[in-house]
């Protein structure tokens, strides 16, 4: 046997035993005629002691070690003397006299240590099979498995299918771009990549299988974030004969089980529910982050007649002017040079500009536009917004979802810089009756908000071609902390009414026929009433284990720029292989 024990399992218990471990020298460090090596594993690190007087070979022998070299002793369990025993691991109070050594492997030093805290990330994507051995991705990894099994095992146990759909595909609409793979055997042809199984797995409902999942692998070429990567996992699901509850509930015993078994933290059931139109009026985003207060407040009204020409004119044009108090955090004051950066920030979520005034007392601010205002004016912002001494107001003027979104950003940035979110707290809930469609400015023409397959609410159906920005979705989207960590809907089942929809969103016959005619076809044989949902499991992990970036929980991630710097991929191919998929490449 290589080993009989592992780094991390040997304790006071088993003192007395003689052990064989294998691993990598974590550490060296040489007292003359002792040398302690800390070896480590996926497991643990475990102390093991060189002691001259016990065995001068071996000992001698540790003099070559380096960190990372893996090696094999034989030994014995021994208790570690009174004063020295670590507390912080479980094989603390152990150590390990050694009477063999075996160097199994050698290894240069490595491009960073270990346990090193703060190591540049482009080094660690580098050499990952080294980052990896840290101790921080074993968590990690571990825990995603475990959140995958929890979940495999809910699934199965609620009797669903796990059923593997193609990866080499056509397009499928999820709104980002597509990975295209050329085809050799029928050159000048593509497959796609998909960038859900959404279509397939709507045909396994067709087919019969009312209860599907998968932990699918989704490919999308966009530009990349610290929550996006472009390809990522989804737990996929899809059920026949339900409606929006039907798949809620389901969703909320498997996230519920999943909080519960990693975290031990309890979700209060049913989640909160919230429309989209909500979501948008009180914290300006449809993933609202329900960990702290902080409303968003619409003051139009105050400001009807004010005179205040920017104001004024923004209402002329069917403007609002929303307004969100913060209070600063004791002894934090914000400069003038702090409101232009903000007014800056603000920018790129489409606010031309950031009115900002320092409450005082009911009717007395420290603004720049303050002098435009009677104190009448101001008691009533204040009362409205419920701004006390020490907050700061702002305020957007623009159109009514600029002037939401745009805040809505402000008020997360500013919880994050304040520090006012408490660690380890989860607030969960969903976001339902979205707008079916959303119009495309550059594109002139609407363009569906979740996919196109989506069902419009049957009460709406009505306005689907008088008046489609006002039809609602079927849709529901999970958030977590303010992240979107599921979506889903119930889908068109005829194939009328996908047709219809089709010809709202622009997309003719023949489009629809040649992209999704197998769609179509299928729908009219016999489809049931079906939906489902996926959730990102990548952000999922992330947000359960707070960590900064979903690279973090993922074995081997891309950069930001959608690069592998291990494998040093996307990379240039022989002009063989070119010639054989018929691709000439321009100069
Ligand atoms: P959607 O596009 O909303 O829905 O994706 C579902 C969830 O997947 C996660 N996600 C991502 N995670 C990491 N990197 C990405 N690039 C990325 N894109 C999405 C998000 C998101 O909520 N077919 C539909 C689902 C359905 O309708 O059943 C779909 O893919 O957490």
């Amino acid at each position: 046997m290589m080993r009989t024990a592992n780094c991390g399992e040997l304790n006071s218990r088993t003192v007395d035993r003689e052990v064989t471990l294998a691993g990598w020298v974590n550490t060296r460090r040489d007292h003359g005629e002792l040398t302690f090596v800390d070896l480590r594993d996926r497991w643990g690190v475990t102390q093991i002691v060189f002691d001259a007087k016990h065995n001068s070979a071996t000992h001698a022998k540790a003099k070559d070690l380096r960190t990372e070299f893996v090696i094999q002793i034989k030994g014995k369990v021994r208790r570690r003397p009174e004063g020295t025993v670590n507390q912080k691991i479980p094989t603390g109070e152990i150590e390990i006299i050694v009477d063999s050594l075996e160097i199994l492997n050698t290894s240069p030093t490595p491009p960073f240590e270990i346990g090193e805290k703060s190591v540049n990330e482009e080094l660690r994507l580098k050499y990952r099979y080294i980052d990896l051995r840290r101790r921080e991705m074993v968590e990690a990894l571990s825990f995603r498995n475990r959140v995958s099994k929890i979940a495999r095992d809910y699934l199965d146990r609620e009797w669903f299918l796990e059923i593997e759909t193609p990866y080499l595909t056509r397009s499928t609409p999820e709104g980002a771009r597509d990975f295209l793979v050329p085809s050799r055997l029928t050159p000048g042809t593509f497959y796609a990549l998909p960038q859900s199984p959404q279509l397939f797995k709507q045909l396994l409902m067709v087919a019969g299988y009312d209860r599907y999942f998968q932990l699918a692998r989704c490919f999308r070429d966009e530009d990349l974030r610290s929550d996006r990567q472009p390809e990522h996992t989804q737990i996929d699901i899809e059920m026949s004969f339900v409606e929006e509850e039907d798949v809620m509930r389901l969703v909320e015993g498997m996230v519920g089980e999943i909080m519960e078994k990693t975290l031990k933290v309890k979700l209060t059931r049913p989640f909160k529910r919230m429309s989209y139109d909500e979501a948008m009026d009180r914290y300006g985003s449809d993933k609202p982050d329900l960990r702290f207060g902080w409303e968003l407040c619409d003051v139009s009204e105050i400001f009807q007649g004010s005179g205040f020409k920017i104001f004024e004119e923004c209402l002329a044009k069917k403007g609002k002017i929303r307004a969100l108090a913060v209070p600063l955090p004791a002894g934090m004051d914000l400069s003038r040079k702090d409101f232009d950066e903000l007014t800056q920030w603000i920018g790129d979520f489409g606010a031309k500009g950031l009115a900002w005034m320092k409450v005082k007392g009911p009717s007395e601010v420290d603004s720049p536009i303050a002098k435009f205002f009677d104190a009448a004016c101001l008691q009533k912002l204040t009362t409205q917004t419920r701004s006390k001494a020490g907050n700061v107001l702002f305020m957007v003027a623009s159109d009514p979802h600029v002037s939401a979104v745009s805040l809505g950003a402000l008020r997360c940035h500013l919880a994050e810089k304040f520090k006012v979110i408490p660690p380890g707290k989860f607030e969960i809930l969903w976001v339902k009756d979205f707008p079916m469609l959303e119009w495309n400015e550059e594109e002139k023409r609407f363009q569906a908000m979740h996919h196109p397959f989506t069902s419009p609410k049957l009460e709406d159906l009505q306005f689907l071609e008088s008046e489609p920005a006002k039809v609602r979705a079927r849709a529901y989207d999970l958030v977590l902390n303010g992240t979107e960590i599921g979506g889903g809907s119930i889908r068109i089942h005829r194939q009328e009414i996908q047709e219809k929809v089709f010809r709202v969103l622009g997309i003719g016959p023949e489009e629809a026929e040649n992209k999704f005619g197998f769609l179509l076809k299928a729908l009219s044989y016999g489809a049931p009433p079906h939906g489902g949902i996926a959730l990102g499991l990548d952000r999922l992990v992330t947000l359960l284990l707070g960590r900064e970036s979903i690279r973090e929980v993922i074995a081997f991630p891309k950069t930001q720029k959608g690069t592998c710097l291990m494998t040093e991929a996307p990379a240039a191919v022989s002009a063989k292989q070119l010639k054989e998929l018929y691709i000439h490449l321009k100069a």
